[in-house]
């Protein structure tokens, strides 16, 4: 293979299939209506100061699967509470899996989303682990065309904002025993969302911890399922307490090498302009935007290394200047620089990097319809 030459990993290929536009596939989830979606006032006040998942739209998707019938039930309903035996298996097991993708308006009004069929192949992978039914592909890209249709007032405009879709899976049968579920329900949510970090590019500080692990060889790590974030709050929590804005964790057997933030991927720059990021090693999440930010960073010439990466090597070429730049990706994170990496023994920081703001820029310009996508990225919902 020659060097910066990149093997497509399943989900990337799973992505590069092509699916067929909207407009053939949203009757799938016909349109219930909200009787009282929220009135001018109360939508002027929601999106005007954009935070991160605060705020609801007035629907959301949902489907049913039971053993036997498979998925059923396919629907656009106005958003509201669900209801939920309390014996429902999520609530006892865990049994969960999430997404995370945006919707972004453009300037013509025409609503796109960014590689929807990535987060399909990866919902699948995580339902997979986690014993839970596989969803069609084009039902969710269905799902979330129907749901941004009905919603479209709620996709803002503003610079850097986006309307942040949450699909998820939760085991909802009402039984005890430890098995996997015979009734799952699946949902889509929306929040219009601002930067996730309210620092935005001004950087963000991350403790590097030990003594807590996010995941194991063999365990859930790949997958986007709750449990894996609900494992991070702890150590999250302790962060905070001691002033930082996220965690990096360490591998379980060794506390050396880097795996991911709380919530995200994360990227090295070194001052010779290589670009390094922790290797899909099976215990971290494979991010569609890290996966976009290799390519992009590859075909600007960049050489980009998937591989293990050493905490004490990254102190020590913070130390003497052989690495430049860090920074943190993902969905809601965008391309968002650290500008401090702090852990027992060291606490360091670091400038906001060209690489950093010159991908944020590339990535966003194709997301926001600023750029031509020579990718096939970009997906048309609305
Ligand atoms: C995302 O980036 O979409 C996630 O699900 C991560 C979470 C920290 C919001």
């Amino acid at each position: 293979m020659k060097q910066n030459e990149h093997v497509p990993t399943e989900l990337e290929k799973c992505a590069a299939e092509p699916i067929r536009p909207a407009d053939e596939l949203v009757s799938r989830f016909p349109v219930t209506a909200h009787p009282r979606p929220a009135n001018d006032e109360q939508y002027q006040e929601s999106m005007k100061s954009l935070a991160f998942g605060k705020v609801f739209t007035d629907h959301m998707a949902h489907m049913r699967w039971t053993h036997g019938q498979g998925w059923h039930d396919r629907s656009i309903i106005p958003f509201g509470n669900i209801e939920l035996s309390p014996a429902a298996a999520v609530l006892h097991y865990g049994q969960e899996v999430f997404e995370g993708i945006k919707a972004y308006k453009h300037t013509d009004g025409s609503i796109w989303t960014f590689r929807p069929t990535f987060n399909a192949a990866r919902i699948n992978h995580s339902s997979n682990r986690m014993a839970m039914p596989a969803i069609d592909r084009e039902d969710f890209v269905a799902s979330l065309a129907a749901y941004v249709r009905a919603d479209h007032r709620w996709v803002p405009s503003q610079e850097g904002s986006s309307l942040y879709l949450r699909p998820f899976v939760i085991a909802t049968e009402p039984f005890l025993g430890v098995h996997s579920a015979h009734q799952f329900d699946y949902y889509v949510i929306g929040s219009p969302a601002g930067s996730y970090f309210a620092s935005g590019v001004a950087g963000i500080s991350i403790w590097v911890v030990k003594g807590y692990h996010r995941a194991g060889p063999g365990g859930t790590g790949s997958a986007k399922a709750g449990g894996n974030y609900a494992a991070s709050l702890l150590p999250q929590m302790e962060a905070a307490s001691r002033g930082f804005d996220q965690i990096c964790f360490l591998d379980t057997y060794e506390e050396r090498y880097l795996e991911e933030l709380g919530g995200m991927n994360t990227f090295v720059v070194m001052a010779d302009g290589s670009v390094r990021t922790p290797e899909l090693s099976g215990v971290i999440l494979e991010g569609g935007t890290r996966s976009a930010i290799c390519r992009l960073l590859r075909d600007r010439g960049i050489n980009v290394t998937e591989e293990k990466i050493a905490i004490d090597e990254i102190v020590t070429g913070i130390e003497k200047g052989t690495v430049a730049e860090l920074f943190a990706c993902g969905t809601a994170a965008v391309v968002t620089p650290i500008t401090r990496l702090a852990g027992e023994g060291f606490d360091l920081s670091l400038p906001v990097g060209k690489v950093m703001l010159d991908t944020l820029k590339a990535l966003t310009d194709i997301q926001t319809g600023q750029a031509t996508d020579p990718y096939g990225w970009m997906y048309r919902l609305a």
